[in-house]
């Protein structure tokens, strides 16, 4: 007999317990915790009236004074305005002669028109880069401006083959038609292609990451005095955020539907 069986037994009698052998006790598994409900992440925010108003030392309404914000003297700034009304003669009778496709919101509004046709016409660029073509409508300024400084080539980029009829065929023009499922590769491969942006205009899928990814491929090759230029920077907080990175001074033009912004380069010392 095992000595813990005959011990028991002399246990048992004399006081009734017994030997046990130690078995630790069975701790039951702890349930898991249930899942919290996560916070959903809020939507990125539209810049406020004060993100504009603490970059810009006035916000401009009038193309004209935006031009002379940006640097112009007054004179030349109303020179390039006066020619603006037979530039709008042509594309009305360019708009009556050929089939457009896209809805006619999409187009820069008139006042950013000007701007832009008077931008071109001052900054006098040999490379001008827009990305956002639908019918044509900025295409359009920006090469009466070209043809009429007499240099400088437009390179504009679109997802859809349809875009630029109002320009279509023009020899200082030059289209990309990117792909749509990835516009970033053959953005990115042709703006390597060139030395220097003089002006980029921004026109394209306004959304947040697209917005910053053309701002920030464009910057490098943008020189001191060029043009960053957006429309609809009321959309995201994209150009707010990147001038202020930059530490670049912006204008904002509020046109009737649309904000545009542009900057002029400046250095800026880092030390
Ligand atoms: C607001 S419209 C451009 C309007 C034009 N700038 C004008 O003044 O007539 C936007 C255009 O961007 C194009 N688009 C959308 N996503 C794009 C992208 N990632 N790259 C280039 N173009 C894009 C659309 O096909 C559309 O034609």
């Amino acid at each position: 007999m095992p000595l813990r069986k005959t011990a028991n037994s002399y246990l048992r009698r004399l006081t009734g317990y017994e030997i046990r052998k130690y078995r630790p006790p069975v701790r039951k598994p702890k349930p898991a915790p249930k899942p919290q409900p996560v916070a959903k992440p809020l939507p990125p925010q539209p810049p406020t009236l004060h993100d504009f108003t603490k970059l810009s030392v006035m916000l401009e309404v009038s193309p004209t004074a935006f031009l002379e914000a940006l640097g112009w003297p007054a004179d030349e700034v109303a020179k390039v305005a006066d020619e603006f009304d037979e530039v709008s003669e042509r594309l009305d009778q360019r708009y009556s002669q050929t089939e457009t496709v896209f809805p006619p919101r999409w187009g820069v509004e008139q006042s950013t028109g000007l701007t832009l046709y008077g931008l071109v016409r001052l900054l006098q660029p040999s490379v001008v880069v827009e990305t956002g073509v639908a019918d044509g409508r900025s295409s359009f300024m920006t090469l009466s401006a070209l043809e009429r400084n007499g240099h400088g080539m437009l390179h504009s980029f679109d997802v859809r083959a349809e875009a630029g009829n109002l320009v279509r065929g023009h020899a200082q023009w030059n289209l990309t038609i990117s792909d749509a499922k990835d516009p970033r590769r053959s953005f990115t491969e042709a703006i390597e292609k060139l030395d220097t942006i003089d002006l980029f205009l921004h026109d394209s899928d306004h959304g947040y990451p697209n917005q910053m990814f053309e701002y920030e491929s464009t910057w490098p090759k943008i020189p001191v005095d060029g043009i960053l230029a957006s429309d609809d920077v009321d959309l995201t907080k994209a150009y707010v955020d990147f001038v202020t990175r930059t530490q670049q001074r912006p204008h904002f033009l509020f046109d009737r539907r649309k904000i545009l912004g542009a900057v002029r380069k400046q250095e800026v010392d880092t030390d």
